[in-house]
Formats: structure tokens, C-alpha cells, sequence
């Protein structure tokens, strides 16, 4: 069994199997894995990351446990560490795990014997989303060479832009941050610029919107949504302003007329529902390499 914790665990040529396999995934099913039982624990809310394991497990003949948090006895006080070795003793295969804590580096994944998928660790991790976006820039583009690819918005907050800079740095794609200056990461700055979010609209290939994570923030009444809007939201005449290649991402789920203008979310060169589908390849090729390995 493999473990998917953090981005940083995989290398270039590991990412572009695992994008590969994704890709194959778009045309084939398989019910290879039909011996193999997964449970999805999710902590925090999620319609695209939890349906689409679910969606990736049917899809290769896994079976899914039903497993909810509220019903389960982490209500009555069980740590995380004794539900997944609870899991284990039971025989489950896998665990898909989002919570609001930076689980993986607890060393719970060394006290069982199941593959553990991050489903999202805090601010800190969410791997499946950033291959998941590399797999519908790499359909776009062929290639990840010379790409501008700017991440706007909320980064101080954001595990999917953490994830992102690490596996779309490794692949070859040049990085740049924009946005508000509070939600700057020193952390991050040191792995990408900050740019100035019009300037880099005007010369990126890919412009991926973050979410403001209102849930991790100390007080969100102090964001103005309209003031965001029209500083540092996707609006029509920025899209325009877009070199006329170049595409929009956002990893959902979007609060419409803050980051992204509802009408923007229709064009054809915003990708966010490719994104979702996409979701569930990466996952399934995911799910393959830590049940069944076979990746080099
Ligand atoms: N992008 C993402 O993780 O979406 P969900 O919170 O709906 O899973």
C-alpha cells in the first residue's frame, strides 16, 4: 500500500505517471480493484473532493464504506489516530482524509497499515486538487514549459495553492502569486513573486482564482465582497484583458461575484467544470497507485 499525503512526496516523473494514468482513465473503466473497501472520513465539508473519490472508488470496483463523521464515535471522544486503526483492524483498504488540522505530519500514517489519501490538511496540503489542475493544464497546453501560471487571491489560507506551487514548479511551469497584500505568504513568497494582480493577468497562460477561506479567517465581517470584487475579482473586462490563449481555473467552490463574476464562469476559456471532471480521473489514478503501486 502507498500513502498520498503532501505534494512535496512526489517527483517529476512520478506526477506525469500519475497525469498518464489519469488521462487513460478518461477512456477506460476497470473493476480490477473490486476486492479492495475505502472509507472517506471528511472533517471539513466537500461536494467535489468527496463525491469524486466516491465516483473514482465505483468507477474502479471499490468498494465505499458508508462512514460519516456524526455518526461515528469520534463524537464520543475517539482520536483520529484510534478510528483509522479501528478502520485497519476492521480491514479496510484506504482512508480519504480532510481535516482542519495538519494530520499528516501526526505520524498517524505510520500506525496503519491502510493507504492514506490527504483529502485536504488544513492551510497546508491537498494533492488530488493540484494534479487535478496540472492534468487540465497539461490537456490545454501539452505542456508545462514557459507557462505563466498566476495564483490570485486568498494564499495565505489556501492548501490547494501550497500544493500547486510544488507540483506545477516540479513539471516546469514558471509561478507568480497576486492578490491582496494580507493574504501574502512570506512562506510562499519565497517559492514564487508576488506580482501585481492586472499585470499578471495580462501576461499568464493559466490565471487560477483562489477561494477566500472565510472559515479560516480570524474575522471574516472585515471583508468588503463588493471591494474585493472590483480589486481583485475575475470580471468580463479582465478576462478580455487575458492573453486570448489563456485560461481560468478555480478550485471550487467559487462564491460567485467575489473572486469570479458569474458571467465569467461561463466562457469557453474558464475550465472550472473540467476541473471537477478531471477530479475524478486524478483520483482514480490516485486510488490505482496506492491500493496496486505500479507507478516507477
Ligand atoms: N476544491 C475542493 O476541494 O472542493 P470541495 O471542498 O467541494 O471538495
Amino acid at each position: 500500500m502507498n500513502s498520498l499525503l503532501r505534494a512535496r512526496q512526489l517527483d517529476k516523473a512520478h506526477i506525469q505517471q500519475l497525469l498518464g494514468r489519469a488521462q487513460y482513465f478518461a477512456d477506460h473503466s476497470s473493476d480490477l480493484l473490486r476486492t479492495y473497501t475505502l472509507a472517506t472520513l471528511f472533517f471539513e465539508p466537500s461536494t467535489r473532493t468527496n463525491l469524486s473519490f466516491q465516483m473514482a472508488a465505483t468507477r474502479l470496483g471499490i468498494r465505499v464504506l458508508p462512514f460519516s463523521i456524526e455518526h461515528s464515535s469520534l463524537l464520543k471522544g475517539e482520536s483520529l489516530q484510534d478510528t483509522l486503526q479501528t478502520l485497519d483492524a476492521l480491514g479496510v483498504d484506504a482512508a480519504v482524509i480532510r481535516h482542519s488540522e495538519n494530520w499528516p505530519e501526526s505520524g498517524v500514517a505510520d500506525q496503519t497499515e491502510m493507504a492514506l489519501i490527504n483529502a485536504g490538511s488544513g492551510v497546508f496540503e491537498h494533492p488530488t486538487q493540484a494534479l487535478l489542475d496540472a492534468l487540465t493544464i497539461q490537456q490545454q497546453f501539452s505542456t508545462f514549459s514557459n507557462l505563466v501560471i498566476t495564483i490570485v487571491g486568498d494564499v495565505l489560507h489556501s492548501r490547494v495553492a501550497r500544493s500547486n506551487i510544488h507540483i506545477l514548479k516540479v513539471l516546469g511551469a514558471k509561478m507568480q502569486f497576486a492578490g491582496p497584500e494580507e493574504y501574502m505568504s512570506s512562506e510562499l513568497e519565497k517559492l514564487a513573486p508576488w506580482v501585481d494582480f492586472d499585470q499578471g493577468i495580462r501576461e499568464s497562460d493559466v490565471v487560477m482564482m483562489l477561494r477566500i477561506q472565510h472559515e479560516r479567517h480570524a474575522n471574516p465581517a472585515l471583508i468588503c465582497k463588493e471591494d474585493y470584487h472590483r480589486r481583485y475579482g475575475m470580471t468580463a473586462e479582465r478576462m478580455a484583458a487575458m492573453q486570448n490563449h489563456a485560461v481560468l481555473l478555480h478550485p471550487g467552490p467559487v462564491n460567485r461575484e467575489v473572486e469570479v463574476a458569474s458571467e465569467v464562469l461561463d466562457h469557453s476559456r474558464c475550465l472550472v467544470r473540467r476541473q471537477v471532471a478531471n477530479g475524478v480521473l486524478v483520483r482514480m489514478a490516485v486510488l490505482e497507485w496506492c491500493l496496486q503501486g505500479g507507478l516507477t
